[in-house]
């Protein structure tokens, strides 16, 4: 399965989500890959301190995935892909690739006005691509708050799939990478190496 993390918005997690969905599917014995297509690079800043090679990276910037998926991916059960914030032509050569794109989402009315945008491409782009599905992730909602269950009603108006499973800010997803670990090998019994794990069980 191709999975990929789009949003145009800014901060929203999809790397951190995508590092850590990784090796959460790698943990199933499956080998894995995830395709860096941000110019940021910041999985390959990742994969730099990361001492474990749970999973494979490569780092692909061109707009040309859809030639090259094939040979990219010979060899992987699943494939994660970390999408640059921007629409353009990346987005839309990753989603052209995506069995599944995940569209994080901030729990304010700026993330949920930003994400409009991709399930709008997402459902466009299904035209193209039968077996795309999108799906809408809650993200870095904060503990403790109301806000989240007025996210989930709010992006039920877009009639497109939301994960019941929510992923929070919580600070073991920073220290997990200042440590150079996804968080479930950093903190295996943490709430936030939990909602890694609920989030992989959910999508499998
Ligand atoms: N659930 C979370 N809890 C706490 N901090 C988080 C969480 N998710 C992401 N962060 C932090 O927020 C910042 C942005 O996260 P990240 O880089 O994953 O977002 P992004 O969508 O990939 O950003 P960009 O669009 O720039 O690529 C990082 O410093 C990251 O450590
Ligand atoms: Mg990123």
């Amino acid at each position: 399965m191709i999975i990929s993390l789009v949003n145009q918005k800014g901060g929203v997690g999809k790397t951190t989500i995508a590092i850590n969905l990784a090796y959460a599917l790698a943990q199933q014995g499956d080998k894995v890959l995830l395709i860096d297509t941000d110019h940021q690079g910041s999985v390959m800043h990742f994969k730099k301190i990361d001492q474990h090679n749970h999973f494979d990276v490569v780092h692909h910037t061109q707009t040309d995935l859809t030639q090259h998926i094939r040979e990219l991916t010979q060899g992987y059960r699943h494939t994660v892909i970390d999408a640059p914030p921007a629409v353009g032509d990346m987005i839309r050569s990753v989603l052209l690739v995506s069995n599944l794109a995940i569209v994080p989402v901030g729990p304010s009315p700026l993330d949920i006005w930003s994400a409009r945008e991709m399930v709008h491409l997402i459902r466009e782009l299904r035209k193209e691509k039968r077996n795309l599905s999108g799906r809408l992730l809650i993200c870095r909602k904060i503990v403790g708050t109301r806000v989240g269950r007025e996210v989930r009603e709010a992006l039920e108006n877009y009639q497109m799939d939301i994960f019941q499973t929510e992923i929070h800010q919580r600070i073991a997803y920073v220290e997990a990478m200042i440590a150079g670990m996804p968080v479930m090998a950093y903190a295996p019994q943490s709430e936030a190496g939990q909602e890694i794990k609920n989030l992989c069980t959910e999508l499998l």
